[in-house]
């Protein structure tokens, strides 16, 4: 906790990288996909940065052989990619199409022969859009069986060579944005349906890891949680106050329920007695403890800070920035509970997400107190501009310092007992970032990708590919 000395990375560390299907593969009506609610939402005008779509994507769906192959050149132990559930059953449920399965064998043997750990996220957002139609799809609890039985299949299909598994992707991004901010499909604000929908996803979150342990009994698995650890902007007890509604409301709210299968008591009283806690059904308790996971997976890109937000006139919902033009991002909060504020120690990127390594150990230190579970860092990494100079080269020495920053506080955390499983960059090559388009890119591989226009997708290896190299190949000693 306190030492000069930091104790070595594990030997079995996962470094890894990350991905998601909609926002890599492309083909998305190719080989009898079926349609998600995300092919639905970007093709309504001004939803995304200058309408940008995953229709094509960086084309990995065709391209994984030669994307796999970067990934060995680079020495990476680990690739966390999701599953598209309308590749696997085109409506959701029903009939399997063989050639969805056969896309994520092949691309799982890639990995396997070429000595790369697969971690298969069930859900990174991409909902089929037939079942969104039918009942509402996470507003219904249908929901759990369809859910149940697509992961079900994959368990069945892929367990024999897949041990790393992530069920939910960011449970409280995507029903937050979806439900309360109408950013995300389905574009809804309704704070009540909100909760609702959430219950729903604890519900076959849980469902989902029970029946894990019959298909996968030698396997892991855990939900993947946005947590941006909650500051007080001084210490003025008010403050710190409005620091612990937002922890518990933004935070707790969800890795309780993972953890022990229970709500936190604060927000729960708060919630009934606004009227907008979650209608519980008998043994929805008792499933919910059903499913406690083998680790929690931690996606972390920044911490918030908070301050007091008065009842009368206090602010509420913010803006993002997705344009990249830094300073346009606004102020967010729940009057009477807290309100964000600018932490005068931290750096921002230019689209306003704090930079802040420390943050990262004190997401690490404050999970493993909280909960004594193990952590798989699922996602961290930095979306910046990037430039291809002479010669196809990218000087992105801002991804390494970051990088390299959050890395020490990862050892940092591990000397102070944390048990962390592994690091997997957010993301091994460009992606599409679902609302600002291609220009933020995160990737260790450039993707010659953009919003307008047709390119060649070639993949540039950028200097941090040549960094994180090192680091793997170090384990973690040559930072
Ligand atoms: C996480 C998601 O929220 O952050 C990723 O799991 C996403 O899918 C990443 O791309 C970065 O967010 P953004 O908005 O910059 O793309």
């Amino acid at each position: 906790m306190i030492s000069k000395t930091l104790n070595p990375f594990p030997k079995d560390f996962l470094w890894g990288a990350a991905s998601a299907a909609y926002q890599v593969e492309g083909a998305w009506n190719e080989d009898g996909k079926g349609v998600s609610n995300w092919d639905e939402f970007v093709r309504i005008p001004g939803k995304t940065f200058k309408g940008t779509t995953g229709d094509i994507a960086v084309d990995h769906y065709h391209r994984y052989k030669e994307d796999v192959q970067l990934m060995k050149e680079m020495g990476l132990k680990a690739y966390r990619f999701s599953v598209a559930w309308t590749r696997i059953f085109p409506n959701g449920k029903g009939e399997i199409n063989p050639k969805g399965l056969e896309f994520y064998h092949n691309l799982i043997n890639e990995l396997k022969e070429n000595n790369i750990e697969p971690i298969l996220t069930l859900y990174h957002w991409d909902l089929p859009q037939a079942l969104q139609d039918e009942y509402g799809g996470w507003e219904s609890r249908r929901i759990i069986e369809d859910f149940t039985n697509y992961s079900v299949t994959l368990f069945k299909h892929f367990g024999d060579r897949v041990k790393y598994w992530v069920s939910l992707n960011e449970q409280n991004i995507f029903t937050g944005l979806g439900y309360r901010m109408a950013a995300h499909p389905p574009g809804v604000k309704d704070e009540k349906l909100f909760y609702q929908v959430n219950h729903h996803a604890n519900l076959a979150n849980a469902n989902v890891i029970k029946e894990f342990r019959k298909y996968v009994p030698d396997g892991k698995i855990g939900p993947s949680f946005a947590y941006s650890p909650a500051y007080a902007l001084t210490a003025n007890p008010k403050d710190i106050l409005a620091a612990e509604n937002a922890e518990e409301l933004n935070s707790h709210w969800w890795m309780d329920v993972y953890a022990w299968g229970k709500y936190p008591k604060a927000a729960w009283t708060y919630l009934e007695s606004t009227g907008l806690a979650p209608t519980i059904e008998e043994g929805d308790l008792e499933l919910l403890s059903e499913g406690i996971p083998d680790f929690m997976g931690l996606n972390y890109y920044q911490t918030h800070t908070f301050e007091e937000n008065p009842f009368e006139g206090g602010v509420s919902q913010g803006e993002m920035n997705t344009s990249g033009k830094k300073g346009t991002s606004k102020h967010s909060g729940l009057p009477g509970g807290f309100k964000t504020a600018t932490n005068p120690n931290l750096k921002r990127t230019n689209w306003d997400w704090n930079i802040d390594p420390d943050g990262l150990r004190i997401a690490l230190r404050r999970i493993t107190s909280r909960y004594d579970l193990p952590v798989l860092i699922s996602e961290n990494g930095l979306g910046e501009y990037d430039k291809v100079e002479a010669d196809d080269v990218i000087n992105d020495d801002y991804r390494i310092e970051f990088i390299q920053s959050h890395v020490k506080a990862i050892q940092g955390a591990v000397s102070d007992g944390v048990e962390v499983l592994g690091y997997c960059v957010w993301s091994f090559t460009d992606l599409l970032s679902w609302l600002n388009g291609f220009q933020k890119r995160y990737g260790f591989v450039y993707v010659n990708q953009h919003e307008e226009g047709e390119h060649d997708l070639r993949r540039i290896k950028k200097k941090s590919f040549y960094w994180y190299k090192e680091i793997i190949e170090s384990n973690g000693a040559k930072l």
